[in-house]
């Protein structure tokens, strides 16, 4: 793995939107007409300019014509390497014969000897935890309704008095009970039936033989902690490289200006982007529908900048309380200042906040202001603006000063507004889509903001239950509901409290759909229909995990099964790569498992589950080619193969890129053998114990390892990209490796007794289910995703800010595909639903498309085949049981015996 080569950037045009255009500044001066009025009474001048305005013309473009950079994925830490290590077959390929001809079938003893699985816990009903002893939910109901019988707010370009000539308290809607939501800000198992999903990994410091490393060739310069730092969360801009890059909330994305753009300015810039900027790239003539090949949203749209007058290039900005929701970004003065601006930023906050210590507050806006509109006080001490913005959109700022006096902010120009000197107070800005309506709600959510952000969750029966808090701060916090934003996953599976709680102010993400607010301090999602009797054995959603394959199945297994377990095991799995070397362990445990325990035939694989374990152990006493390391910069466990500087080693391991993926195979190799032989586990729990606790950790108060590197509770899945700067944000392209990780803990948590750990894995596969079926593999009703982007069926990578259907490997078909099939495993029927792999096979792979999977090459193949089971078993049990196979249609990370067990185990013998 010595070259990377290069990727092939020229087919994949994205375009710099962020390009500096001085002289395309506003006109300002004497043509600012306009002020504000610090009396509701009086009318407010509007201040117009033309739309769309000059400084964002370059970042209208026509994708075809203005490519201006290209998405340079070598940065990234993605190599261009096939995601499977690739062995010489002919290796331990001798005298294969054509073993299916010999129809023997030798009746053997079908007694289930499969110790690994457990009775299904009882399932003690439907009721949610959270549900009981808390408030009637339908008083919550209807008191976040709305009244229809509202005025719009005067459209583009009137001048008008205020709407709310005479804003008050009264008008406002009621507040909505803030107590409506259980153990806000904490984490109360005693509130929970069922089982916790967040007890500890392990509490110990990582094993001995793990040597601690503090040069890390990225050195944090800018995050203010000595806690682990969350590697992979939405904020990841603010502390990397030239921090200013985006972080993306959702739906606002926010960013630091550091005197860039052409507002040149130091303060924080607020971003929503309406559908109609997307840049889309060219079609794809190959798939049905040509569908675009990406999409992606524009960066550097300045519609709000949080800024103050004395900010200049003495400026800096650190991020403190990195947290798994949430981070503080404080932009201050200078060096040591006290003056300093603090934005707490929370997945799905309802508005930007800005919290002032003793600065002149400027909003600016490079999209200009129309008009701005001085609109009283909605609630005591607070004093709102109405802000209509050249593209049509209107805004709402809240300022809450610490003293009480009105602010009388004034429009200095059609980019500024300016606040009075020594301002100390917050500042919030939200977007309103939703008229009168949306401005009730607003009104009575504002002067409070979350801080932080908090998950807890139980599993009963095959019922989980997950809930989303915040911590709250601002004025009269106690009585002022907070207003958040839920993405769609989150909305379907509210449980009928938070249904309860849903407001009609919709705003469009990124890349997920439309978000929704809701009103209150929490939400609880109900996931049904776990997979908890999900096993090692094949598993579908009909049957249920299936043990005993047929007679013919068997003997399938075992005539087949020898070829593959005297492979060289220790010469496929001591690799300089952690991918690679999981993903050849995962293969061998798997193969062992098929054999020992479908095949029921423990003595041919014995040998091999004996060297299983030594090549095992060759990792557990850390004798690698690349051994594993602390690292006490960002605290986790990194392969040391990028400590040479090159970052892109080993898919960039050690920036902690691919964690999850990358330990979700030792993971899930580690259980199979611990079933097997529970007497190994003494030796080897807490190492592998250690990968958990790195890639996925249970709890946020580990001084080791910061709370879940990978998974995004938010989200509803994990994102792969570490410490390396980007335009676009976190990305992830396997969601079957996603997938892999959570079924890896919920099977090592079941072979180690680990309850906790095994309900978390459970809940997780449940939401990744949800989010996948939403956002990433996309059947022809998709509604999340641009219509024109969907007959892709996947996303490709899924960005923060774009999506992109290809690989960092290439872009054929089978690869792009693939990358989310890979590795078929008894979860891969749960996730990858029928409906969506038939559209896609209809699409892509079958005889009459455009790759028909019967022309694919290599270990492609296979993976189509193995896939193809998940909705016709039969045909993908002639694939792999046909006579002369070609070996080399089996990837690296797979066995053919496996795939046969999988393919009889769904029905096809
Ligand atoms: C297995 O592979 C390793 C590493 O390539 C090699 O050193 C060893 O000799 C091989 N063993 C056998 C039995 O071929
Ligand atoms: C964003 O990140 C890229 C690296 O991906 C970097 O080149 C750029 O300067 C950063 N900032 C902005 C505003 O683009
Ligand atoms: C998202 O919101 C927009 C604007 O309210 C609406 O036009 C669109 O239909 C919504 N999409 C979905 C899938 O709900």
């Amino acid at each position: 793995m010595d070259s990377h080569t290069k990727w092939k950037a020229a087919t994949l045009l994205t375009w710099l939107l962020t390009t500096e255009i001085s002289h395309c500044l506003p006109h300002v001066g004497n043509e600012v007409e306009a002020t504000l009025r610090n009396t509701a009474t009086e009318p407010a001048r509007a201040f117009r300019t033309q739309y769309p305005p000059v400084n964002s013309e370059s970042r209208l473009i026509i994708p075809e014509s203005h490519p201006v950079y290209r998405v340079a994925l070598e940065q990234d830490g993605h190599s261009s390497e096939q995601p499977f290590p690739d062995f010489d077959i002919d290796d331990f390929i001798d005298g294969l014969g054509d073993f299916l001809d010999e129809e023997d079938d030798n009746e053997e003893d079908d007694t289930n000897t499969d110790t690994t699985t457990e009775p299904p816990p009882t399932a003690t009903g439907q009721s949610t935890s959270a549900d009981t002893g808390k408030p009637d939910p339908v008083q919550a109901t209807t008191s976040a309704k709305q009244p229809e019988d509202l005025t719009p707010i005067p459209t583009a370009g009137s001048v008008t008095s205020s709407p709310q000539a005479k804003p008050s308290t009264t008008e406002a809607q009621e507040p909505v009970d803030t107590n409506i939501s259980p153990g806000v800000g904490t984490h109360d198992p005693t509130t929970m039936n069922g089982q916790d999903i967040f007890q500890p990994v392990a509490t110990g410091p990582v094993p001995a033989n793990i040597q601690s490393r503090h040069d890390h060739p990225l050195q944090n310069q800018h995050a203010d902690t000595t806690d682990p730092i969350t590697t992979n969360k939405f904020y990841a801009g603010l502390f990397l490289g030239s921090q200013t890059n985006a972080t993306f909330s959702q739906p606002y994305s926010l960013a630091w200006s550091k005197g860039g753009g052409t507002l040149k300015s130091w303060g924080m810039t607020v971003t929503h982007t309406q559908p109609h900027l997307l840049a889309y790239g060219p079609k794809n003539n190959k798939i049905p529908g040509n569908p675009v090949q990406y999409y992606i949203n524009p960066v550097g749209l300045q519609h709000l900048v949080f800024s103050a007058a004395e900010l200049d290039q003495s400026s800096i900005m650190t991020v403190e309380q990195l947290k798994a929701f949430s981070a503080n970004a404080v932009i201050k003065r200078s060096g040591g200042s006290a003056q300093q601006i603090t934005f707490p930023i929370v997945q799905g906050m309802g508005y930007t906040t800005a919290v002032y210590n003793d600065l002149q507050p400027l909003i600016e806006s490079g999209i200009f202001f129309r008009k701005v509109v001085s609109a009283g006080s909605p609630r005591p001490g607070i004093f709102k603006y109405q802000v209509e913005l050249e593209d049509d959109t209107t805004w709402l700022l809240y300022a809450t000063p610490a003293d009480g006096k009105d602010p009388n902010f004034k429009l200095d120009s059609k980019t500024n507004i300016r606040g009075p000197k020594g301002f100390s107070g917050t500042i919030q800005a939200a977007k309103n889509p939703a008229g009168k309506s949306g401005e009730k709600f607003y009104d009575n959510s504002c002067g409070v903001y979350p801080v932080s952000g908090e998950v807890s969750g139980s599993v009963t029966g095959d019922v989980g239950n997950y809930m989303l808090s915040w911590t709250k701060a601002g004025k009269d916090v106690k009585g002022t509901p907070l207003i958040m934003f839920a993405l769609p996953h989150h909305v379907q599976s509210f449980d009928s409290a938070t249904k309860g709680r849903i407001t009609d102010i919709r705003l469009r993400t990124t890349t997920k759909g439309n978000a929704t607010a809701v009103i209150g301090e929490s939400w609880t999602m109900v996931e049904e229909n776990l997979p908890i009797d999900m096993g090692f054995a094949p598993w579908s959603t009909t049957q249920g995990s299936i043990h005993d394959l047929s007679a013919t199945a068997q003997h399938a297994i075992i005539q087949a099964a020898p070829t593959e377990l005297k492979q060289n095991i220790s010469g496929q799995t001591a690799l300089n790569s952690m991918y690679y070397s999981g993903k050849a362990l995962s293969k061998f445990a798997t193969l062992v498992y098929t054999v020992n325990q479908l095949g029921n035939n423990v003595d041919i694989a014995a040998d091999a589950f004996r060297q299983l374990k030594k090549a095992f152990n060759l990792f557990v006493q850390n004798k690698q080619e690349n051994p594993l390391a602390y690292d006490t910069v960002w605290k986790g466990v990194v392969s040391t193969a990028g400590y040479n500087g090159d970052l892109n080693q080993d898919f960039g391991n050690t920036a902690y890129n691919d964690h999850h993926f990358h330990y979700g195979y030792f993971i899930q190799a580690a259980a199979i053998i611990g079933a097997l032989d529970p007497s190994w586990l003494t030796a080897n729990k807490e190492w592998v114990n250690m990968l958990v606790r790195d890639a996925g950790n249970s709890v946020a108060n580990d001084a080791h390892f910061p709370f879940s590197r990978s998974f995004d509770w938010y989200n509803g899945h994990s994102w792969a990209k570490g410490l390396f700067e980007s335009f676009d944000g976190k990305d992830q392209e396997s969601t079957s490796e996603d997938t892999m990780f959570a079924y890896s803990i919920k099977m090592w948590g079941q072979t180690t007794g680990d309850a906790s750990m095994e309900a978390r894995g459970n809940m997780m596969l449940g939401i990744l289910g949800r989010s996948l079926n939403n956002y990433f593999l996309m059947e022809d009703d998709n509604v999340n995703q641009p219509s024109n982007f969907i007959a892709n069926k996947v996303t490709g990578i899924l960005f923060e800010n774009k999506v992109d259907h290809t690989t960092y490997f290439g872009a054929n078909l089978e690869y792009v595909q693939g990358i989310h099939m890979l590795p078929l495993m008894p979860h891969s029927p749960f996730t990858r639903r029928k409906e969506f792999v038939r559209q896609e096979w209809q699409a892509m792979f079958a005889e009459n498309a455009a790759t028909p999977a019967s022309k694919v090459k290599d270990g492609w193949k296979g993976v189509l085949y193995a896939n193809l089971a998940l909705i016709d078993p039969k045909a993908s049990w002639e694939f792999f049981t046909q006579p002369n196979f070609d070996y080399s249609w089996i990837d690296g990370g797979a066995s053919r015996t496996w795939y046969m067990a999988f393919a009889a185990g769904l029905g096809g013998a």
